[in-house]
């Protein structure tokens, strides 16, 4: 049996790693309260592009989220990472590797930061740091970032950390307010990137 066709319950995912400035860990029982807080404090940002962020969540409904994340870790469906100050330990963002497809080894990053620290550069430090995870721990062979064509400081993000504009799907899904929206795909792929 090759590494292609096991049960991806049985594939190693190390819980946590780290970059010049930030702790990224799989979620963990525990965390909502701090996610919770994040989320409240950055509700204005949040809310034109994340359909989860139009009402506040109260800090119960983030554990739920929060343990639901855990178990996905633990059955390797979905890989939620937090991202944390090593220094002051303060929650700095959301993060991880979404729609797995594991035959592929392809994965979609994605991220949201607290407003209090966005334009220092933590969510570009992370998304370096979990693409070289993907690639060295979980042998990625395309990773993928996409956007709402008008988020514009996520699309700065792929571009800063080298992910390439493959494309951009016309029509794609409907926006938080319901009208239609086009979707920028960026990727990275073995072989031509890295
Ligand atoms: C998308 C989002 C995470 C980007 O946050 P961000 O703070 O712009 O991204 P970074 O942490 O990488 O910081 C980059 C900014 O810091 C600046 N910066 C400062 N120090 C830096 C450093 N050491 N390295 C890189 N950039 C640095 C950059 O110039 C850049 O600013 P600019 O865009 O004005 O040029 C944030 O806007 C957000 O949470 N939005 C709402 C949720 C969302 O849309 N998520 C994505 C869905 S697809």
């Amino acid at each position: 049996m090759n590494n292609y066709s096991i049960d991806p319950i049985l594939i190693p995912v190390p819980e946590s790693f780290e970059s010049s400035r930030l702790h990224i860990r799989a979620a963990r029982w525990g965390d909502g309260p701090a996610v919770n807080e994040a989320v409240r404090e950055s509700a204005d940002e949040l809310s034109p592009w994340m359909p989860w962020a139009q009402r506040i969540p109260t800090v119960e409904e983030s554990e739920v989220s929060i343990r639901k994340s855990r178990l996905q870790f633990l059955e390797r469906s979905d890989i939620r990472l937090l991202l944390f100050h090593k220094s002051t330990g303060q929650l700095i963002g959301s993060s991880g590797l979404h729609r797995i497809d594991w035959q592929v080894r392809k994965f979609e990053i994605g991220y949201w930061a607290h407003t209090s620290y966005t334009g220092q550069g933590y969510i570009t430090e992370a998304v370096n740091a979990i693409t070289d995870f993907a690639i060295q721990e979980l042998q990625a062979n395309r990773l993928e970032i996409r956007c709402d064509s008008r988020n514009t400081q996520s699309s700065r993000v792929a571009e800063r950390t080298g992910f390439t504009l493959e494309g951009i799907l016309r029509n794609d899904k409907t926006d938080v307010q319901g009208n239609l929206r086009d979707t920028m795909i960026y990727s990275k792929v073995r072989g031509i990137e890295y």
